[in-house]
């Protein structure tokens, strides 16, 4: 199957947001705590690896994100890879609120970060550099301590949240629709 593709002005930031986002990812929620002790959290996408050795990642923040000047001055963040059975936490994280934390079950981990119960996966870091990007900061940790588990991911694609599809191997391909097949045709818009 073939789709025709359409040309746009890069210029225009509905269709590079439109482009960027044919672009799955999985779904972070990246924790700091401030100087001053306020604990921060937000959702994110951009997270990636950048080095096995040293062990490095990154992820970006726009300027105007209010939590901003408490991840430039940390000295730590922790990036926890949501599951899909922790969709409803990336609205409660993409939402400016004065104490994200306080309705939330989380323990602290390495530099006094917050870190979620029961994510997929977990990278506590030590800030190795902060890289200027255009609208957003990029931030580079060291990971300093790595937990995960089995749990499905969660995806973030075109703006919705969806479960995996696994590929099935041809000698299973009569076998019955798997729960994550069923639960991949629900797509969550995210508001
Ligand atoms: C799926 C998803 C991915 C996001 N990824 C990022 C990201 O990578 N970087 C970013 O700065 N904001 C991202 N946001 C928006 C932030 O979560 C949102 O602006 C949040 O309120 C910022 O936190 P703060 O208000 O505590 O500073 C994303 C939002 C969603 C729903």
């Amino acid at each position: 199957m073939s789709y025709p593709l359409g040309a746009y002005n890069v210029a225009d930031p509905v269709h590079l947001r439109q482009a960027l986002g044919r672009f799955a990812t999985g779904v972070t929620v990246i924790t700091t705590r401030s100087p001053g002790g306020k604990l921060e959290g937000l959702t994110a996408n951009s997270f990636s690896s950048v080095s096995l050795d040293p062990p490095l990642v990154l992820w970006s923040l726009q300027r105007r994100a209010p939590s901003l000047e408490s991840f430039k001055n940390s000295g730590a963040f922790a990036v926890n890879v949501l599951g899909a059975h922790q969709h409803h936490y990336c609205k409660h994280f993409a939402t400016p609120a004065p104490d994200k934390f306080q309705s939330i079950s989380y323990g602290i981990g390495f530099g006094g970060c917050p870190i979620l119960d029961d994510c997929i996966a977990r990278f506590e870091c030590s800030m190795h550099s902060v890289v200027e990007g255009g609208d957003h900061l990029i931030f580079i940790g060291r990971v300093e301590n790595v937990v995960y588990g089995d749990g499905e991911p969660l995806i973030f694609s075109a703006g919705s949240f969806c479960v995996p599809t696994r590929f099935q191997k041809p000698d299973s391909a009569n076998d019955t629709q798997t729960t994550g097949q069923k639960a991949a045709t629900h797509r969550e818009r995210c508001s």
